[in-house]
């Protein structure tokens, strides 16, 4: 298997995680004989400051001749008071865009070995599993018009404006893609809105339902985006898919991080485009950027991520998980995981070599299998 693999760190933690992600893949290539080539570029506030751009072209040409895009995260402080469309953030929303993938995969899976890192009783998340199909494309994101009238004597002054709007098309191709991953899980897809105020919302469930039919081994139900809020921290291990438009996605699968435990742990996939772009969930975390805080497993979980989607190396990204299940097994914690844990903690780096280990031993052994 050949993939070339192009490799933006961004900012923050971004290039800690990454470098992690990257070594847990050149094992995987090196063991399999695989060859994954690995191209880094800017983007972010980093490309904004080295080129001016958030996403400089080169980037972008890159990114739309690799066959997998891995992002670290972007988001810089030092940007804060400029506008929206010349954040460091804009860089992301516009290789979303160019590589066309609108459905975000983030799973969220309460590991057995970090109930106590998770606020939540463990009786509560023991056992949840959860895949959230954010969509990434569309809504308040990307909506016009957008603007934001800063003059505040000007007639209009002091408004600003996003619109959230979705096309029947746009809602059939992302919840098809929900509806076909609940039917190879455990059958269960609930779609989120809040139809009981939004035009949009009430356009995403009568679409949603229509659709049904054609998937009679999957149960749909529907849940207003604040119950489903609740319902999330009550009943966890209640929800198998879950499909979301773009902003309910994003606030939903930063609240499912406490049923996992950290933030630092959620990986993700977005497909269906051009060329599939993974992302950890979190974010630039530049408060202790450099510091060796940072949780790689997020970064390590979306390189399993791209072996399973871009490379349908099914085996080696489950490889790679047990591996990850069984350093946090053996008790090893970085800091934003440390609760309750009385051993003491490891560094971004410790952690990538700890996965590392545990992946090369389970692969000998598979190997050796093989050999019989
Ligand atoms: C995420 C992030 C991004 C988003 C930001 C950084 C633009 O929060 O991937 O969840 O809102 O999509
Ligand atoms: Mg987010």
């Amino acid at each position: 298997m050949h993939l070339n693999i192009a490799i933006l760190p961004g900012d923050g933690i971004g290039p800690e995680v990454t470098a992690e992600a990257v070594n847990i893949l050149k094992a995987v290539g090196e063991l399999g004989g695989h060859t994954f080539t690995f191209t880094e570029a800017l983007i972010g506030g980093i490309a904004i400051t080295e080129t001016g751009s958030p996403l400089p072209d080169a980037t972008l040409d890159l990114a739309l001749s690799s066959d997998a895009v891995l992002l670290g995260a972007v988001g810089d402080n030092k940007f804060n008071a400029l506008p929206p469309e010349k954040r460091p953030e804009a860089g992301l929303l516009r290789i979303r865009k160019e590589l066309g993938g609108f459905a975000n995969l983030r799973p969220s899976v309460a590991y057995p070995a970090l109930a106590g890192s998770s606020p939540l009783k463990p009786e509560v998340t023991d056992g949840a599993d959860i895949l959230f199909v954010r969509e990434l494309l569309g809504g308040l994101y990307f909506g016009t018009p957008r603007w934001w009238n800063r003059d505040t004597d000007a007639p209009g002054g002091g408004e600003a404006i996003n619109t959230m709007r979705y096309t029947r098309a746009e809602i059939v191709r992302v919840a098809r893609i929900a509806f076909e991953l609940a039917a190879q899980r455990r059958g269960k897809l609930t779609s989120v809105d809040k139809a009981n105020v939004l035009e949009v919302s009430q356009l995403w469930r009568a679409t949603v339902s229509e659709l049904a039919s054609e998937y009679p081994g999957v149960n749909l139900d529907h849940q207003f985006v604040d119950s489903m809020a609740m319902h999330l921290m009550n009943t966890p291990r209640n929800f198998d898919v879950v499909l979301t438009e773009n902003l309910f996605g994003d606030i939903l699968s930063d609240e499912a991080a406490v049923i996992t435990g950290s933030l630092g742990l959620l990986p993700s996939a977005t497909i269906g485009g051009e060329v599939n772009l993974y992302e950890p969930v979190h974010g630039s975390a530049p408060d202790i950027a450099g510091t060796g805080k940072a949780n790689p497993l997020g970064a390590i979980l979306t390189a399993a991520m791209i072996l399973r989607h871009s490379a349908r190396l099914e085996p080696d990204a489950q490889a790679i998980e047990a591996a990850v299940n069984h350093v946090l097994t053996a008790g090893h914690r970085t800091a934003d995981i440390a609760r309750g844990n009385s051993g003491a903690t490891v560094t971004t780096k410790q952690m990538g070599r700890l996965v590392h280990q545990a992946l090369a031993e389970s692969i000998d052994r598979r190997q050796a299998m093989h050999a019989v």
